[in-house]
């Protein structure tokens, strides 16, 4: 006969672990295909078991199992025996007495939930004590999130009448029996029928540096937007649609000539990875300096924000982790996770209650190897930053690694513009994995992951950027180097204060209008909330007649509700182009309707 154990860890989770007659204690969990097995099985009535919770009851009620001990963590201290990297061992004094005759510490470390008392339990957070940075959410009325949807699913309901009346002006599949259709039946209706009456407010072309202001080139078209013709003309307009944060996409200056410098030394390319043949004297440069910019110990940059996610995330972690995730991370964060096949979990957005309940329920379960969380420091599509005191703290308290995406931050956010880090007050050495991109800040291209040196050894050892990925090009280094060493600068300096005297002033004139913006005050992407479709497509347009250029967001990017035009701020934009674009802002708004604000 079968025999078990209950223990109920006050976590939300109910272990069901073997018991070793002869051994004492049981060691052994059960595995989940072993569980499945029992659970099938016919039931028996369980008369000696407490009864914790309806689950330990549920699954303890098995054929030939009797259960032989119910231990209620909550309650108990009875089990003093633990387990430490596969060995077991006795806690006596908050020192593990580990049977091979050594001794561990029991302190908490990163990482180290292998080393855990059965009943060892960690006081849960006082959150009151920390900002987590709700950021501001408001929500719209019933009525417009109801005409919304009805917008939606009216356009879709013509889309589908238009695909039965009409054949479409594209190349179609032919000769394909047999085969798996190339393309999402779903995506291929939306992106005709839905998306491309509002395509020409997207990938418009540009003929300048995306600075302050750009030159849009005017496209035409005659069929309904499934093709476009240039016009010939172009259009001056202030530019809020890049992600020039800190101003460094120039033409000229400082950074541009740093550039040119370096083409002529080096070349426009190397034609080989870091591995292999692609470093340079810059590269080693660029390394030493942003290791010194983000105060840790080293770094190590790629060619490709994207791909610093995609390839290393599968290099840093590996079958036996567990994730937990963030619902808004990146898509790049997405496919490093899903291309490291590791377990995930998502937490709401920035909620830190919600991430603690999922690490402790983990923690429980003492099967992962690793448990990480998966953030970024500002969100580009809400505008929200990551509450990075608290996540550092939780993970501290729980043993539990962090992985920060400065995509959006660094550069722009804190005092000295160093990142997240610096804007929270944490020492960014308590992130374990600090990753960024230089397409943001220093208007050029790449990332980097930064941290210890172990770390970016194992990086260097293990991330498929480092070993296959083509090197970051020469010029786009010096560009990088050229625009750190400025934000280290008093010039520098000014810069990130502009840019957070422009973001206060720009959302402040929003909420005065009564439009609704999501985010962090801080947060220089400003998202306006539009809500339908139809009034994405008509905001973009007016703005760009006024002399605006913007990006307007909407499904599947966002929620099918949730429709924005995205302004992103500059230290470029001078308190006069602000203005102006907060002007023509003002008018469209009254002319679109966009007072949605009840507050
Ligand atoms: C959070 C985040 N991570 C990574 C990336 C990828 O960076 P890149 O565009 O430099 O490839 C982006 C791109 O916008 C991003 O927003």
């Amino acid at each position: 006969m079968r025999q078990i154990k209950v223990i109920n860890s006050g976590c939300g989770v109910t272990e069901i672990r073997r018991y070793e007659e002869c051994g004492g204690d049981p060691v052994v969990p059960l595995r989940s295909f072993e569980l499945k097995g029992l659970r099938a099985a016919r039931r028996l009535p369980l008369d000696d078991v407490t009864q914790h919770d309806k689950r330990a009851v549920r699954t303890a009620r098995m054929v030939d199992t009797t259960v032989v001990t119910s231990v209620d963590l909550r309650e108990t201290n009875l089990n003093k025996n633990v387990q430490c990297n596969g060995s077991s061992g006795k806690n006596i004094n908050g020192k593990i007495h580990l049977q091979n005759g050594s001794l561990k510490s029991q302190t908490i470390s990163n990482g180290s939930n292998k080393c855990k008392d059965e009943n060892e339990r960690f006081p849960t957070m006082d959150w009151s004590q920390y900002d987590t940075f709700p950021g501001s959410f408001e929500k719209c009325s019933l009525m417009t999130a109801a005409l919304t949807h009805v917008g939606m699913y009216l356009l879709m309901f013509l889309g589908f009448v238009n695909q039965l009346l009409f054949k479409p002006k594209v190349a179609t599949e032919r000769n394909r029996e047999g085969y798996a259709p190339l393309y999402n039946p779903f995506e291929q209706f939306f992106s005709r029928y839905v998306y491309r009456r509002v395509r020409h407010c997207f990938n418009r072309p540009i003929s300048s540096t995306p600075g302050a202001e750009l030159t849009l080139k005017e496209r035409h078209t005659d069929d309904y937007n499934w093709s476009f013709r240039f016009t010939g003309k172009e259009k001056r307009c202030i530019n809020l649609g890049s992600y020039n944060y800190l101003g460094f996409a120039e033409a000229s200056g400082p950074c541009a000539e740093a550039a040119e410098a370096a083409a002529r030394r080096y070349g426009l390319a190397l034609a080989s990875s870091r591995g292999e043949l692609g470093s340079t004297p810059l590269h080693d440069e660029l390394e030493r300096t942003t290791a010194g910019f983000l105060g840790v110990e080293a770094a190590v940059v790629f060619g490709m924000g994207f791909a610093t996610n995609a390839l290393g995330l599968p290099g840093l972690l590996g079958s036996g982790s567990l994730v937990l995730s963030d619902e808004n991370n990146h898509a790049s964060l997405i496919l490093g996770l899903r291309l490291a096949r590791v377990a995930v979990r998502v937490f709401r957005h920035n909620d830190v209650r919600h991430c603690e309940r999922l690490a402790r329920a983990a923690l429980a379960e003492g099967r992962w190897t690793k448990i990480v969380i998966v953030v970024e420091g500002v969100y580009s599509m809400e505008g929200s930053v990551a509450p990075l005191a608290a996540l550092v703290a939780l993970k501290k308290r729980l043993g539990l690694y962090l992985y920060l995406d400065e995509a959006h931050s660094v550069g722009a956010m804190g005092p000295r513009g160093r990142g997240v880090t610096d804007h929270c007050g944490v020492s960014p050495r308590d992130v374990d994995v600090l990753m960024g991109t230089f397409t943001k800040s220093f208007g050029a291209a790449g990332g980097y992951i930064a941290g210890s040196e172990k770390l970016v050894d194992w990086v260097r050892a293990r991330c498929h950027a480092h070993g296959y990925a083509h090197a970051m090009s020469p010029p786009v280094a010096a560009q990088v180097l050229a625009a750190m060493r400025a934000i280290s600068s008093p010039v520098g300096l000014k810069r990130v204060a502009r840019l957070r005297d422009n973001t206060h002033h720009f959302r402040r004139r929003l909420r005065e209008m009564g439009a609704i913006t999501f985010g962090h005050e801080d947060s220089p992407v400003v998202p306006m909330l539009v809500y339908t479709f139809s009034k994405m497509a008509a905001t973009v347009e007016r703005l760009t007649e006024r002399g605006l250029a913007t990006v307007g967001v909407g499904y599947p990017a966002t929620p099918l509700n949730k429709a924005r035009i995205r302004f992103c701020l500059s230290a470029a934009h001078s308190r006069e182009q602000i203005d102006r674009c907060l002007d023509s802002i003002e008018a469209v708004v009254e002319e679109v309707g966009l007072r949605y604000s009840r507050r």
